[in-house]
């Protein structure tokens, strides 16, 4: 497990002043492109999910980077995969909830037939920052009546203290900054 944490860390390259001034950016384009380190990510989820909340119906996915690794996750446990977009993206009936980032507004989606209540759901995204999109993602879920498990990402930025944003609704991380 260590050995594995180690490999991701080596992986995830900080840019200092992106987007905008100030911003310490963690970019996980090198994890992607590392096949070993890639699948030791899919690895330590999976035993996260398998030791924690084995009885899991769905692996649900945020735009657009929990999409690249939701799916590897889904598919290793076995389970479907769903998507929540930005709004306007999904075709067909939609539920929706807006939420405010540091400027303005946004909204996520996912489609009205993609949870059934009480279905065991697992969020998951690359990143937990300030915690206002997995909240939103979290409401989302409350709406559908799903059984939200919890929400995994694969960076923690602790400094922002978005898992307070996201509380009662627990969050795994592999790596914290
Ligand atoms: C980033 C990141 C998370 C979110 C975290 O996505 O991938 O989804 O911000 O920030 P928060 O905790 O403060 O809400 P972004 O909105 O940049 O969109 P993208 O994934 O489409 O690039
Ligand atoms: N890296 C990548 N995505 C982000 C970050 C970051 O540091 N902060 C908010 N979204």
């Amino acid at each position: 497990r260590e050995a594995k944490l180690d490999l991701i860390k080596k992986h995830i390259k900080v840019f200092p002043d992106f987007p905008s001034k100030g911003v310490l950016f963690r970019d996980i384009c090198p994890l992607l492109k590392d096949p070993l380190a890639l699948t030791a990510v899919t690895d330590l989820l999976e035993e996260h999910v398998r030791l924690t909340h084995p009885e899991v119906d769905l692996i649900v996915g945020l735009d657009a980077r929990g999409f690249l690794f939701g799916p590897l996750l889904a598919q290793r446990l076995g389970v479907g995969f769903v998507v929540i977009r930005k709004k306007g993206k999904l075709p067909g009936p939609t539920v929706s909830v807006s939420y405010t980032l540091e400027y303005g507004q946004a909204e996520v989606e996912v489609q009205e037939d993609a949870v059934y209540p009480g279905q065991k759901v697992l969020l998951i995204d690359d990143l937990l920052a300030t915690g206002g999109t997995l909240y939103a993602a979290c409401e989302l879920m409350k709406k559908k009546q799903a059984d939200l498990l919890g929400c995994m990402v694969v960076i923690e930025l602790k400094d922002l203290r978005g898992f307070e944003r996201v509380k009662p609704i627990s969050v795994f991380s592999l790596v914290q900054y």
